[in-house]
């Protein structure tokens, strides 16, 4: 190889301490590890979604990526046992008078093998029946043992009423019956690295979230959440879905991406004590940041105020309300009006520019060009 398609990126005794690093190869990047002495070098671009392979860790002979966990061996590249044809491209790497030479262009090629889409990558499609209603209930309980919830009570007594009343198609999903992992945070590494569908989901089959994005990009028109009042917010078992939701909102920002549209929200909130509208106004917040729009009135609540501490009779008080049920199946009736007049007028569908000025333009295209398909070597 000629003397200038050798890149000169360090003393080796210095490059030696760290097991695994980024080294600048002109424009471009490759993984340097070192083990027990013998240096390797490959692509710094991930195969799954671009992560920086350099900034990960060295497991044996194998490179793991920061980003969700692939491996590539670290000095041919494959990936590991089972999907060695997964492969980033190697460099050649020498060392000559004590410093560490790399060869500036790989001197094998990416190969990523195909997976079969995860069946929630396909594009959203709006259909053309009557309204289908999803009602999640987020409050938390041991299913071996029930009690009464007030605000499922109410979701359950909806959708009955959206079933038998006017002939919709519903689907009840209670979050404590479903096993999820919670977010790890793969957005706080880097905006690319938090995926659609979450990469949890496409690593972890058993992970059952999947349920929960199939009802709300894929399945409903309008969807009903219900949660109790935790210490003045939403309930723990929300606030772990919604942060599984940052993928969908993550869309929208670093791809202009807009999962869903044309849909609406409504909510039930129930507490023994106060803070409805805190807990309706971050609600609705998150709802209106992935693209659900909202009835007049999208709330109903239910407190009895700060000095009621006697829970028994807040229970009895919401199951014998006919006015709260009443209050429910009104706000289910105008999310479907709502819902059958956004189905006729498809007010959502055109593209909204930016997902109303949230897609960030210089992230839209950083991100474009750090996906592996995008880059020539791609080193
Ligand atoms: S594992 Fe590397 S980007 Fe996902």
């Amino acid at each position: 190889m000629p003397k200038e398609q050798w890149i000169d990126v360090g003393a080796a005794a210095e490059l030696a301490m760290k097991p695994l690093q980024e080294v600048a190869l002109g424009h471009k990047r490759a993984a340097l590890s070192c083990l027990e002495g013998r240096f390797g070098a490959i692509s710094n671009v991930c195969n799954h979604v671009g992560g920086p392979l350099g900034q990960g860790k060295l497991e044996g002979e194998y490179v793991v990526c920061p980003w969700h966990y692939y491996k590539f061996q670290r000095t041919t590249g494959e990936g590991e046992p089972g999907y060695e044809a997964d492969r980033v491209p190697k460099h050649e790497v020498k060392v000559e008078k004590g410093r560490v030479l790399v060869s500036a262009e790989p001197v094998t090629k990416r190969n990523k093998l195909r997976h079969d889409p995860h069946p929630l990558e396909r594009e959203p499609e709006a259909h053309d029946g009557p309204p289908r209603v999803l009602g999640i209930s987020t409050t938390n309980m041991d299913a071996g043992h029930p009690r009464t919830s007030t605000s499922e009570l109410l979701l359950v007594d909806a959708l009955e009423h959206a079933r038998t009343e006017l002939g919709l198609e519903t689907r009840l999903l209670k979050l404590h019956e479903l096993a999820f992992r919670a977010c790890e945070g793969f957005y706080s590494k880097s905006a690319d690295a938090c995926t659609w569908p979450c990469s949890i989901t496409q690593m972890d089959p058993k992970d059952q979230m999947d349920q929960v994005y199939e009802g709300i990009v894929h399945w409903a028109d309008v969807i009903l959440v219900a949660t109790p009042i935790r210490w003045g917010t939403a309930s723990s078992l929300y606030h772990k879905m919604v942060e599984r939701m940052n993928c969908v909102q993550n869309q929208i920002t670093i791809r202009d991406r807009v999962l869903v549209r044309d849909k609406v929200a409504g909510f039930i909130i129930t507490g023994g004590q106060d803070n409805v509208q805190a807990v309706a106004g971050a609600m609705l917040g998150f709802f209106a940041e992935i693209g659900l729009v909202f009835p007049p009135f999208p709330y109903v609540a239910h407190s009895r105020g700060w000095s009621a501490e006697d829970m028994e009779n807040n229970v009895k008080s919401v199951e014998s309300s006919e006015e709260l049920r009443e209050g429910t199946r009104a706000l289910l009736d105008r999310a479907v009006e709502l819902a059958k007049r956004l189905k006729q007028s498809r007010l959502c569908t055109p593209s909204i520019p930016r997902g109303g000025r949230k897609a960030h333009r210089e992230r839209m295209a950083e991100s474009a060009s750090s996906r592996p398909d995008s880059s020539s070597d791609s080193g």
